[in-house]
């Protein structure tokens, strides 16, 4: 099969990208590096020629809420009506469990996953949304953007860590499942439960960095929702990989 990859330079896209080489399919990188951008459509329609599925593994670091719903929203959007021009059969979307009304404030990356679930939804190439929960990296992710002086603020946030390279397999067999429904949408998670917390304290000490890591109460919907458990799985999710441990151990061996 002829798949595109968006973002697929990315920490995602990218295993991905090796996932359906490795399998024998012709691949197409879609991303500003490979002189396509996705929020203004440049460069795009020749790269879709010939494409049979497209994943959409982008993203970027933003501040505001509206930042985010541009980006996501345009992507998706621009996705949509240039795969059907060229008569993209199937988009795979990777989104996050557990998203519905969540965004605003820290959490406005949310808003911008959501935009992107309606504008692909709203198209008309049949789309196949992924949800996942927090990668085994976010943790380290959440040190390196927040961190500052060797203070992390962090709120209540059980969460429920997935590896990415058992999402980027499963990214790889949606792209290549020949799917006749025309929208579906799949949650997976991790093994267990834990506290996001706790996971930054251990990814700090595994890297050997000082970390203080303050617990903070946030106000509002969003911090209320994800402090009961509306990022873990929900109850139809699938269940894949290891554990955080098994991840530490290999990631950061001593
Ligand atoms: N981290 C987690 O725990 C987690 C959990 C569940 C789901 N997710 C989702 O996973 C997705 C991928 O995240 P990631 O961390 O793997 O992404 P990433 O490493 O930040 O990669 C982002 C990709 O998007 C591309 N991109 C950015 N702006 C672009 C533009 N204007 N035009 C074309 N391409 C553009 C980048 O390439 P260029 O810079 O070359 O353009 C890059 O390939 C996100 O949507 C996120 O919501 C993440």
């Amino acid at each position: 099969m002829k798949i595109a990859v968006a973002g697929g330079t990315g920490m995602t896209g990218s295993l991905v990208v090796d996932r359906l080489r490795t399998r024998g399919h012709d691949v197409v990188v879609l991303a500003r590096a490979a002189g396509v951008d996705l929020v203004t459509g440049d460069g795009l329609a020749d790269k879709l020629s010939g494409i049979d599925t497209v994943v959409d593994a982008t993203s970027i670091v933003a501040r505001k809420a509206s930042d985010y719903v541009h980006f996501f929203g345009s992507v998706a959007s621009n996705l949509q009506s240039a795969g059907a021009a060229a008569g993209v059969r199937r988009i795979v979307t990777l989104s996050i469990v557990g998203i519905d009304g969540l965004g605003g404030g820290p959490f406005a990356h949310y808003d911008g996953k959501n935009a992107q679930e309606k504008a692909t939804l709203a198209g008309s190439v049949p789309t196949t949304i992924l949800r996942a929960t927090q990668f085994h990296g976010f943790a380290g992710q959440l040190i390196d953007w927040t961190a500052k002086g060797g203070l992390l603020p962090c709120p209540k946030q059980p969460c429920q860590p997935i590896d990415v390279a058992v999402v980027a397999d499963r990214l790889a067999d949606l792209a290549t499942t020949d799917e006749s429904n025309p929208h579906v949408r799949l949650d997976i998670a991790g093994p267990e439960v834990h506290l996001m917390r706790d996971l930054v304290r251990r990814t700090a000490a595994a890297r050997g960095q000082k970390l203080i890591v303050i617990p903070v109460w946030l106000p509002g919907k969003t911090a209320k929702a994800i402090r009961n458990g509306a990022l873990t799985a929900p109850k139809d999710a699938t269940i894949l990989g290891g554990t955080f441990d098994e991840w530490l151990a290999r990631t950061y061996p001593r």
